[in-house]
């Protein structure tokens, strides 16, 4: 795994590379379990809501919802609530939230104590992707060492609340990752979205008050109540508080993730960790924010990398994926594979992402094989329009976003694909992934 070292603040990856994670120990030595015994001893569970919605705390899981707010959310009398941590990191380039697990699973289990004394939930599940078994392994032996010093189980630190942790494996499909069908999964049933509302905060686990939130969101929870919320206001944008966790991959000198304060442009990021692009290499585009996420032209690499200033441009923060692909990389093949991965992942429960999928796949491939038409670019755009706004859940929606950006802002590629050219789309290999898979491998994340 390389991990890029920076100068600036760090909060969730605080502890990485300076603790052993499988040491509760040296997790404590430097504050660990110090926030949740002071939520527990000196705070009300709503003191600890409106600290967290003071903060900013926005989702890391990808739509950026405010953390404090979902909790507020959580109906309130219930005989039981859940609190689910939202591990299952299935999109292609991401690597952030294993990063955290296998390097400070402490923070997140710490953190999720504290969502759950703020919610009033006595349980919490981490719904982990089957195949991170370092992730799942690292996690249950901190579960038990968490446990022996009490801090999970019953009436932790002397008061009567009560907190239990389990971990459940998902079987490796990326629509497990949508909350509600990630809910599904831990029921036991196959992971289906489901219809919405009810949303979780009224009705999810087993029909109980729930919260999803994503392992990078949680890990901040700690620090938030250590440091304070102005203190992790002040660092960011207003609107985006605090750091990020980025994976730089692509065509990129350096690959790997690193943690950095919202607010730097994508160039800046790109040039002063990513070494710039490979030698003799011209930008060609960057995929930002992992694969159901907008293609940002060059023209737009001076965009700070925030919330606000991306959803002005047209463009997303996702799961904090920088993909850049040079002028020597196939266009087509590129968004060829790109959508394959969303025709394979497509659970098929509603027809607009079931049949959009896959009628964007096969006119895509028509264009690549050079037998495309200029009303083929109409049906592409008229589609995707059609699934953002009539899927069932996520998945189908954020499918055509790639398609959609990369025709507003590659035109010129498109046209020429249709105008006869014809195209080298390696089939195999778009049949395979292997292309799309390629970039992403490009950066030597190996955690499991
Ligand atoms: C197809 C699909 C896959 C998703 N995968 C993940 C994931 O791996 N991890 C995650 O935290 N959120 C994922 N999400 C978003 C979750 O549904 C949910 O919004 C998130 O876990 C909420 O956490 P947050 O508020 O802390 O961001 C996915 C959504 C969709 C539609
Ligand atoms: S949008 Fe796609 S993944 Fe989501 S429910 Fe519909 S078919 Fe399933």
């Amino acid at each position: 795994m390389n991990y890029i070292e920076t100068d600036g603040v760090k909060i969730v990856l605080r502890n990485f590379g300076k603790i052993d994670p499988l040491k509760v120990e040296e997790y404590v030595a430097r504050g660990g379990y110090e926030s949740l015994k002071k939520a527990l001893t000196a705070m009300t569970p709503e003191a600890v809501i409106e600290e967290v919605k003071a903060s900013g705390l926005r989702g890391r899981g990808g739509a950026g919802f405010p953390t404090g707010l979902k909790w507020s959310f959580t109906k309130k009398d219930a005989d039981q609530k859940y609190i689910v941590c939202n591990a299952d990191e299935g999109e292609p380039g991401t690597a952030k939230d294993r990063l955290i697990m296998t390097g400070d699973p402490h923070g997140l289990i710490e953190g999720m104590a504290i969502a759950g004394y703020a919610i009033g939930a006595t349980k919490g599940f981490i719904y982990c992707r089957g195949e991170y078994t370092t992730s799942i392994n690292t996690l249950n032996h901190a579960i038990n060492q968490a446990r022996e010093n009490g801090f999970l189980g019953e009436n932790l630190f002397g008061t009567d609340f009560t907190f239990n942790l389990e971990v459940r494996s998902g079987a490796g499909a990326y629509v497990c990752g949508e909350e509600t069908a990630l809910i599904e999964s831990i029921e036991g049933h196959r992971g289906m979205p489901r219809f919405k509302p009810p949303f979780p905060g009224g009705a999810g686990l087993w029909g109980k008050p729930t919260v999803v939130n994503n392992v990078e969101t949680l890990a901040n929870v700690p620090v938030i109540l250590d440091k304070g919320a102005d203190w992790y206001k002040s660092i960011g944008t207003e609107k985006s508080a605090g750091t990020k966790i980025f994976i730089l991959c692509g065509n990129l000198r350096n690959t790997g993730a690193l943690e950095l304060p919202f607010g730097m442009t994508v160039r800046e990021v790109m040039e002063t960790y990513g070494g710039g692009l490979l030698t003799g290499r011209d930008l060609q585009m960057v995929h930002l924010g992992g694969a159901a996420s907008g293609i940002m032209p060059p023209a737009l690499i001076d965009t700070p990398l925030t919330y606000e200033d991306l959803q002005a441009v047209g463009q997303g923060l996702g799961s904090g994926v920088i993909l850049a692909i040079d002028d020597q990389k196939d266009f087509m093949s590129y968004i060829c594979s790109n959508t394959h991965f969303f025709e394979h992942e497509s659970c098929g429960k509603c027809t607009p992402c079931r049949e959009g999928t896959a009628r964007i796949n096969e006119i895509l491939h028509r264009i690549a094989a050079g037998d495309g038409t200029l009303e083929d670019l109409d049906n592409l755009k008229d589609l995707g329009e059609m699934m953002q706004i009539s899927a069932l859940c996520g998945l189908g929606q954020a499918a055509p976003t790639p398609v959609l950006t990369s025709l507003e802002h590659f035109m010129d590629k498109y046209v020429e694909a249709v105008s006869g050219k014809k195209n080298e789309v390696n089939e195999e290999a778009v049949a395979t992934e292997a292309i799309h898979k390629s970039y992403y491998e490009a950066a030597p994340i190996k955690l499991d």
